[in-house]
């Protein structure tokens, strides 16, 4: 999760419906050797440009593999874990979920102008709970407190499909740590992929099967 300079101001991240007043602009991002302009707004996660934490999560995190069909961005924000995971992988179909409605809109906008017509967005309560996930990408929303983000985490992390995997990125003075610990308490396999710059990039797999 990212620094507090970026919070918006007159209010919350994750609110449903932000009370800050529209105020879009274009966030211009250098990645895969590409510059991508993104429309961002007052009221969603790091309007101001692409999170740090974001950016070595598409850094660090493993290559998109044909395995990986069905993906999640869970948190999409105004949607660059999305519609950068969508451009790598075309043949993947990216589901992003948000609770903010004004993230969500803007992430559709920004996967139509980039033209990554494989994302597909959602709010969390409209997604089948049966709906199965391959690869799962997030940078949590750790300011929603522990019990939230562990009900959040709880609830995806079991809609990953078997040899499926998460790749979260959280700041180390956030709580990497102990998320890791809770994570392999309920039985996940947890790895520190990377630790840098006070980010650890965690691969998470699902909670096994319990034995017949
Ligand atoms: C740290 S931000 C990351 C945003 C974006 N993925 C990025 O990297 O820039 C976390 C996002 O999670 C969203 N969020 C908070 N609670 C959520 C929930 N219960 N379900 C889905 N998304 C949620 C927030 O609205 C926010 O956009």
């Amino acid at each position: 999760m990212a620094d507090p300079a970026v919070q918006p101001a007159g209010g919350q991240y994750f609110e449903a419906e932000p009370a800050a007043a529209s105020s879009p602009r274009t966030v211009v991002v250098d990645i895969d050797g590409t510059r991508l302009g993104f429309t961002t707004d007052s009221g969603v996660f790091s309007p101001g440009r692409l999170d740090a934490g974001t950016r070595l999560l598409l850094a660090e995190a493993p290559p998109i593999v044909d395995a990986d069909r069905r993906m999640l961005d869970l948190g999409c924000g105004w949607g660059p874990i999305a519609c950068v995971a969508a451009l790598r992988s075309p043949a993947a179909e990216v589901l992003a979920v948000d609770v903010n409605e004004r993230a969500l809109s803007l992430t559709a906008k920004n996967a139509a102008d980039q033209g990554a017509t494989n994302v597909k967005v959602a709010h969390p309560d409209d997604v089948d709970p049966g709906r199965r996930f391959d690869r799962i990408l997030c940078n949590p929303p750790i300011r929603i407190g522990k019990p939230a983000l562990h009900e959040l985490l709880a609830v995806w992390l079991d809609r990953l499909a078997p040899g499926g995997r998460a790749h979260l990125v959280v700041q180390r003075h956030l709580g990497s740590d102990s998320l890791a610990r809770w994570l392999e308490g309920r039985g996940h396999s947890v790895t520190r992929l990377a630790s840098k710059a006070g980010y650890r990039i965690l691969e998470v797999g699902p909670v096994a099967a319990p034995a017949p």
